[in-house]
């Protein structure tokens, strides 16, 4: 399965603070926001990661980030020069699908929650069709909306409806099975002009193949698009790193549980950012693990 990060768009809901960095690079307490959907993806074991952002924000994606060799990852960039809408992302990232099954994940959503990586591994195991997961939200009128039955069969999707007719917001991270690409290209723009990831997953509801995975209760998502959730964000993740004495999303530790690195190479990594917490945190997590 492949990996697809779409960093685009042009951050607007945080303008002036995105007037000049992406919204990507903002911090979450003390990381940037892309960790957490890079963490998502490593979790669920992908280790090809295309990430797709603005021309103007790849050199300093890039500079954060490089080629993901460090963390025994691939990571490759590819333009959005317009926002386009979310569908676009597959049809911009064919070529690095190929024949494969693919993950996307939007570059602001936070997911954390224990049982989140058995989650990811049972769902993209066998995988047809694709799998959407849904999340209960007090505003669901500002996403993609889930209709369920009582058996818990996803039976109708709407973008963002204004009578919505459940309170399950589609959260941004998404698995597909290889037709997906086919099926974006098909997709019209809406009235609002843009390829909706939301027509994409209701051509899978209509043949069937369309699954929701509800996140349950204890379970924590958010997305960091407007300065109060940014906020919110940032403050959920440091009550959380600072009770627990752990850090949420630190790449370098998910390589070495992941098996993607070994403990040296995390120290070492760890070693770079030493006089820094999350530095300190990293050497101690990769000494602990048998550096
Ligand atoms: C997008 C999707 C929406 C989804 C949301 C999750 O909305 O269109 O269906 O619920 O992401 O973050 P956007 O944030 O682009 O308005």
């Amino acid at each position: 399965m492949k990996g697809i990060i779409l960093a685009g768009g042009y951050g607007s809901r945080l303008q002036p603070i995105t007037l000049a960095v992406s919204k990507q690079l903002l911090p979450v307490n003390d990381k940037p926001l892309i960790y957490y959907p890079v963490s998502a993806l490593m979790l669920a074991d992908i280790r090809d990661i295309l990430i797709i952002a603005l021309p103007e924000d790849i050199p300093q994606l890039h500079r954060l980030l490089g080629d993901g060799s460090h963390l025994g990852i691939s990571l490759t960039y590819a333009e959005q020069p317009v926002p386009n809408g979310l569908a676009q992302a597959f049809i911009t990232g064919a070529d690095h699908i190929g024949d494969e099954s693919v993950a996307l994940v939007l570059g602001d959503n936070i997911f954390h929650g224990n049982g989140f990586y058995d989650l990811l591994l049972q769902h993209r195991q066998n995988l047809e069709g694709c799998v959407l997961f849904g999340y209960p939200v007090t505003d669901p009128e500002r996403y993609g909306v889930g209709e369920v039955d009582e058996s818990g069969r996803l039976v109708s999707l709407e973008e963002k409806p204004e009578k919505p007719r459940s309170n399950l917001a589609i959260t941004g991270l998404y698995l597909y099975d290889n037709d997906v690409v086919e099926i974006a290209r098909q997709v019209r723009p809406s009235a609002r002009g843009e390829l909706e990831i939301t027509d994409v997953n209701r051509t899978y509801l209509a043949a069937d193949r369309a699954r929701l995975v509800t996140f349950g209760r204890g379970f924590a998502w958010l997305d960091a698009g407007t300065p109060q959730s940014l906020l919110q964000a940032g403050h959920y993740v440091q009550t959380l790193e600072d009770r627990q004495g752990v850090r949420i999303a630190c790449l370098e530790e998910v390589a070495l549980r992941m098996g993607f690195i070994d403990a040296d190479a995390c120290h070492r990594l760890g070693a770079k950012l030493s006089r820094s917490g999350y530095g300190e945190y990293v050497m101690a997590v990769a000494s602990e693990l048998g550096a």
